[in-house]
Parts: C-alpha cells; sequence; structure tokens
C-alpha cells in the first residue's frame, strides 16, 4: 500500500529469476524439486506486483541458452510449464492478468506453442497486469529478428528509428522496464532484455529464487524508490 509520501512504483519490473538448481542442491534435492518450489515463487511474486499496482512484469523463465542444459533438466523445465499453465491460467485470467509470451515458443513443440497461445488469446483482454513470460528467450535473437523483419519489409534506411526498430522486437507495445531484479547473487543480464533494459534499474539479490518472497519483492521496489534516475540528462 502506498504511504504518506506515496513511493514510485515501478510501472515494469523484469526479473531473472535465478537460483533453484543451488537451492535444491543446498537440501540435497534434485535440481528439479528447485525448479518446482520456484514456481512457488512466481505465484508470490505475480501477486505481489498486482498488490503494489506495477502494470508490467516481466519473467526469465527459460533463456535461448538453457537448451544447452542436459536434457532431463530440459524435459523437466518443459513439463513443469506445461504443468504451470494448466494449473494456474484460471487464476491468473479470474485476476485480470494479460498473458504475453516472448521467445522462441515453438521449440516447445506444436502442442505447447498452441497452450500458450490460447492462454494469450484467453486473458487478452485483462487489464490488471500483463505478465510477459520469456520462453526460450534471447536478447540478441529478438534483435536479430527485428532487422529480418525490416529487411524483409523492404524499410529504407531512412524510416528506420529507436521508436521503429523497438515496435519490430517481441515486445512491441510493452513500455521498457524500469526496475531489473535478478536473484541468487549473479550478476550479469545473461542475454536477457538487451535492447529494452537500456535505461533499466538493476537491483541484484542473493536470495535464491525459491526463496524469494514478497517480502523480498517490496525491498527491490523500496529501493527503486530512492533511486535517482537521470536518463542522462542534469539532475534537477
Ligand atoms: C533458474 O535457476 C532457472 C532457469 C535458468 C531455468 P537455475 O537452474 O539457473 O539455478 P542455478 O543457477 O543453477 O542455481
Ligand atoms: C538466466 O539464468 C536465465 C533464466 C533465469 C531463465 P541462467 O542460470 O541460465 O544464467 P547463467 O548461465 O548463470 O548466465
Ligand atoms: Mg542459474
Amino acid at each position: 500500500m502506498a504511504d504518506s509520501c506515496s513511493p514510485v512504483i515501478p510501472r515494469h519490473v523484469a526479473i531473472i529469476m535465478d537460483g533453484n538448481g543451488r537451492w535444491a542442491a543446498a537440501r540435497g534435492l534434485p535440481r528439479a524439486i528447485g525448479h518446482r518450489e520456484g514456481t512457488k515463487a512466481v505465484r508470490r511474486t505475480i501477486e505481489a506486483a498486482i498488490e503494489q499496482g506495477v502494470q508490467y512484469l516481466t519473467l526469465f523463465a527459460f533463456s535461448s541458452e538453457n537448451w544447452q542444459r542436459p536434457p532431463e533438466e530440459v524435459t523437466d523445465l518443459t513439463g513443469l510449464l506445461r504443468y504451470y499453465l494448466r494449473n494456474e491460467l484460471n487464476e491468473l485470467h479470474e485476476n485480470g492478468v494479460r498473458l504475453v509470451v516472448i521467445g522462441e515458443r515453438d521449440r516447445f513443440g506444436p502442442n505447447l506453442a498452441a497452450e500458450l497461445a490460447q492462454a494469450e488469446v484467453r486473458t487478452a483482454g485483462n487489464t490488471k497486469l500483463t505478465l510477459v513470460m520469456a520462453l526460450s528467450y534471447g536478447g540478441r535473437a529478438d534483435i536479430v529478428e527485428a532487422a529480418r523483419r525490416a529487411l524483409a519489409a523492404g524499410l529504407s534506411p531512412d524510416a528506420m528509428s529507436e521508436a521503429k526498430f523497438a515496435s519490430l522486437l517481441s515486445t512491441d507495445g510493452i513500455p521498457d522496464p524500469d526496475l531489473l531484479i535478478r536473484t541468487s547473487g549473479e550478476e550479469r543480464i545473461s542475454n536477457f532484455l538487451l535492447w529494452q533494459t537500456a535505461y533499466a534499474e538493476l537491483y541484484f539479490t542473493d536470495v535464491l529464487w525459491p526463496d524469494f518472497e514478497t517480502a523480498d519483492f517490496t525491498k527491490a521496489l523500496a529501493e527503486f524508490a530512492r533511486r535517482e534516475r537521470r536518463f542522462g540528462a542534469r539532475p534537477e
């Protein structure tokens, strides 16, 4: 809830949800259990985002590089995604969440890709929160794909601009993230939203993703509210 001095709430929060494997390893459990536990943190974070008035939440769930993991882990993650979608979609829809998927969804196979598309269509009219799921997503691939679209459309060099290029990315219509959170102590972008995070405030926490609580989300928002965003201009 906003207090008397009304903190600045980021319109768009993007999260690199990292540390599921280490969370499981620390308990002597298989990595798959860490991923499963991570879905509970996803649920908590979506609820917290709605509660705080965040309008866009982007979750990095599977990178274009994650295909390099052992096939068993890829299967576990894909299975979990399918399970999550089937179990959570009704509630997401009831809570006014619009689902948008970015990334190469076709790589998950035609069935899951179709389920994702159906979920997007079903929730398209919702306005409480836009939940962007980055699945088989890579920032460089996104940029290359945008360049391909421009070339395929025969766009003249003069017609290209930053706004035009942004409209060719998978995030067309979604404002740039204001706050980028990464859990688990790693401090890198790992090929996430390269173009879109040009001026995002970066927030790193040692908390492993399955341990990420509502209070950790609120703490990140409080830190964001203290930041001075200059965008290259001189402060007042
Ligand atoms: C994040 O947890 C989930 C995905 C990348 C899919 P990790 O699986 O990367 O967990 P760590 O980094 O090995 O602890
Ligand atoms: C980034 O985490 C991708 C996701 C959270 C989906 P990784 O664990 O794959 O990143 P690296 O390999 O440590 O950079
Ligand atoms: Mg990791």
